[in-house]
């Protein structure tokens, strides 16, 4: 079976709506006019609920099935913040806000489950519920976890999550994912050192916080080759680095450097942080200098449950293009995370096809791909509470 029908009739109006969010982005918690969008749209379909608000300017959407016998809700999601980029890709519906640009396609997600809300609205054709979520903040303001905090799971019943990320490089319509961790963790790390500043001459005098500070930087790089197994999935980079010295004749009293660590493997976080506490504050120790590590966790290791990607990959095959499910999984993170802590479920990838990658300011969301994302969200609902 191909796409549903109605989705090509739909297509133009879906276009319209994606390229609408495209021109107005709104950054993280900041989606004031694209949650009222998204909540007049709802309602026009004749969704049997709509929340605004759930965890800052996050909306939900009910749809209930022509029975319920089944009891059971299937939550649908779909990201809705943009990125503070100053887009180039010179389209005649670009941002019509400077520095502000939908490069990671979450206008392309809203547009699809809104397009996939119409459909279901109009044909209800499951035993159980939709929770269609859109919400805020995805890039770096875990706006999941906001929904979470402020009741999501109390509120509504939720038993199965799904996600759609579009994908550069995947031909656009074809879905990739895999069970397991698909995507890493994110956790950040601030690292003051303070050693003694003097004149550049005399280092004797001085407690050289430079010295300090880059042998800091070549130890962490050794907890990933030779403190953590090597079958484990874990990535250090140290990104910044920064003195408090402005010229070439003086020492340093502090040098400041922030960094991020990745791990495709949840228990390897913990041992992570202690890694790199110890190694930062005893090498600055042993120069005479003091080190303190600020550990800022961020976004979990998004976890994909193996019997929902088995589904959903079904779901996709339903639609007749090419689904890999043992895709490689990829080391930025996704909030996503959060929904998958709580509750089963599958993120998956939608290709884009041979666009700029994301977060870069001549991307694209494809428009080609909205047909296969409405039927994908459509069609896992409808094969995880099917209709009698
Ligand atoms: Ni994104």
């Amino acid at each position: 079976m191909p796409i549903k029908n109605r989705f090509a009739e739909l297509l133009p109006e879906i276009t319209a709506w994606r390229r609408e969010l495209h021109e107005n982005p709104e950054l993280s918690y900041a989606e004031h006019k694209t949650a009222a969008f998204v909540a007049d749209k709802l309602r026009s379909f004749g969704c049997d609920e709509v929340t605004e608000g759930v965890g800052g300017t996050g909306v939900v959407g009910i749809i209930r099935g022509k029975a319920n016998a089944s009891g059971r809700a299937v939550a649908l999601r779909a990201d809705m913040d943009a990125l503070p980029i100053h887009e180039i890709t010179g389209l005649d519906y670009a941002s019509k806000t400077p520095g502000v640009m939908h490069a990671c396609g979450h206008d392309g997600h809203t547009a699809m489950l809104l397009g996939a809300a119409q459909y279901m609205a109009e044909t209800r054709n499951f035993d159980g519920t939709v929770v269609l979520i859109f919400q805020p903040a995805e890039e770096g303001g875990a706006g999941a976890k906001a929904m979470i905090d402020d009741g999501l799971l109390d509120r509504w019943k939720i038993d199965e999550f799904y996600g759609i990320h579009n994908a550069p490089g995947i031909p656009a319509g074809d879905f990739a994912t895999c069970a397991g961790p698909l995507q890493a963790s994110s956790d950040e790390f601030e690292i003051i050192v303070t050693g003694k500043g003097g004149h550049a001459a005399e280092p004797h005098n001085a407690v050289d916080t430079v010295l300090v500070a880059s042998q800091i930087v070549v130890s962490l790089h050794s907890i990933v080759s030779r403190n953590i197994d090597a079958l484990k999935r874990v990535v250090l980079t140290v990104a910044t680095f920064k003195t408090d010295s402005n010229a070439s004749n003086i020492i340093p009293e502090t040098a400041r450097m922030e960094g991020t660590v990745r791990c495709l493997d949840p228990d390897m976080r913990l041992f992570a942080e202690e890694r790199v506490r110890r190694v930062a504050e005893d090498t600055a120790s042993a120069f005479g200098a003091k080190a303190e590590v600020i550990w800022m966790p961020g976004y979990p290791v998004t976890v994909n449950d193996a019997s929902a990607v088995a589904s959903a990959a079904e779901a996709a095959r339903a639609l007749g293009v090419k689904v890999d499910d043992t895709a490689k999984p990829i080391m930025p993170s996704e909030d996503f995370s959060y929904f998958l802590e709580e509750r089963p479920g599958a993120y998956v990838f939608l290709g884009n096809g041979d666009s700029a990658m994301c977060h870069h300011p001549k991307y694209n969301f494809n428009d080609e791909a909205i047909p296969f994302g409405c039927s994908f969200f459509a069609e896992i609902a409808e094969r995880r509470m099917p209709a009698a």
